[in-house]
């Protein structure tokens, strides 16, 4: 059998605490082909679309994100945890398992009526996704697909950002958190 993206992929047991496998993208990540594959497959469904801007979310989404941007020869635009991007900029708050985090874009990233895709690392309950959609939204974008490595289904959020009505593109999954 062919090797999939997937197979890269290191479960780490009991991190960040007791119960969790972590699903760790750093050997995806650090692998000449799997990297290639990765990117590749994560732009396969909007490579004939038209997309103005490719959106990536800090931190795991920038390293994606930067290379599909590359590879569709479109601009790229940090969506980044509080506090981090120097000029002017809106806010989103989102809830995480444990409290709210607040991600933020330069308010002059993105134009209205410009074709976003948003990337990611990992879906798990779409909170970071949905902020991240929320703000491109706010500054008049629109989301054309939202690309991922990872869907956790259990947890909720394809469900999530399908009811948003947007197209989520995941390259495998895993049960479980
Ligand atoms: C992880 C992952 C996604 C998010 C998914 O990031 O990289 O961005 O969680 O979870 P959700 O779907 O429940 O929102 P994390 O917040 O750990 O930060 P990092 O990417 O900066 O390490
Ligand atoms: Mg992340």
């Amino acid at each position: 059998m062919s090797v999939s993206v997937r197979d890269y992929i290191r479960t780490i047991v009991d991190f960040p605490k007791d119960g969790i496998l972590f699903r760790d993208v750093t050997t995806l990540f650090a692998d000449a082909r799997g990297f290639r594959m990765a990117v590749d497959q994560l732009l396969h469904p909007y490579a004939g679309q038209r997309i103005d801007k490719v959106v990536g979310l800090e931190a795991r989404g920038f390293i994606l994100g930067g290379a599909v941007a590359h590879q569709l020869g479109t601009g790229f635009v940090p969506v980044r945890k509080k506090g981090k991007l120097p000029g002017t900029t809106i806010a989103q708050d989102y809830t995480l398992e444990y409290g709210e985090a607040v991600v933020e874009v330069h308010d002059d990233a993105l134009a209205p009526g410009q074709r976003v895709l948003l990337v990611d690392d990992l879906l798990a309950t779409g909170g970071t996704a949905e902020a991240g959609i929320r703000l491109i939204e706010r500054l008049g974008a629109e989301v054309v697909g939202c690309a991922f490595v990872v869907d956790l289904p259990d947890l909720g959020g394809r469900k999530r950002l399908e009811a948003l009505g947007m197209d989520v593109h995941a390259l495998c999954d895993f049960d479980g958190h």
